[in-house]
């Protein structure tokens, strides 16, 4: 493979508004640490969209690189700066960092993921 493999998305907010943190679709997706987060906020609606778009271009750039990997092996979390950070499964972790940015406007939520070998 090259060195590295990029992957983005974008999401509608409205889709993931009106959702309760106990339903069956978000813990499909979501770990509970990343639904804590997101009802944490006052409107856990852009944390939620912008999550997804995350593990989907994360989901796109394995994919690009012939690796496979589930929502729920995704966690994206953030350290005390804001600054969000990537947890995956062991079979794909030991061998792939991955970096993210993340961002969310009025209707949108985008996201960007860098894969790479060291
Ligand atoms: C960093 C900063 C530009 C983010 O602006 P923002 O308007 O909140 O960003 P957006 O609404 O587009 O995106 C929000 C996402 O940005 C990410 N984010 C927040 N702070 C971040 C940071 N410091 N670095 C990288 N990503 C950051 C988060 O993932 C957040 O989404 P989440 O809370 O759902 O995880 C803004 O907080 C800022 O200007 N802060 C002051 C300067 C600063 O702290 N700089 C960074 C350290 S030097």
């Amino acid at each position: 493979m090259s060195k590295f493999s990029i992957g983005t998305d974008i999401e509608e907010i409205r889709r993931f508004r009106n959702k309760e943190k106990t339903e069956d679709f978000l813990k499909k997706i979501y770990t509970e640490k990343e639904l804590e987060y997101c009802f944490s906020k006052d409107r856990p609606a852009q944390h939620l969209a912008v999550r997804f778009a995350a593990k989907e271009a994360i989901i796109k750039a394995f994919g690009s690189i012939d690796k496979k990997i589930l929502f729920n092996q995704i966690e994206i979390l953030n350290n005390e700066d804001r600054v969000p950070y990537v947890n995956i499964g062991t079979h794909l972790s030991e061998n792939y960092k991955i970096k993210i940015s993340l961002s969310h406007a009025k209707g949108y939520a985008m996201a960007v993921a860098l894969i790479y070998k060291e």
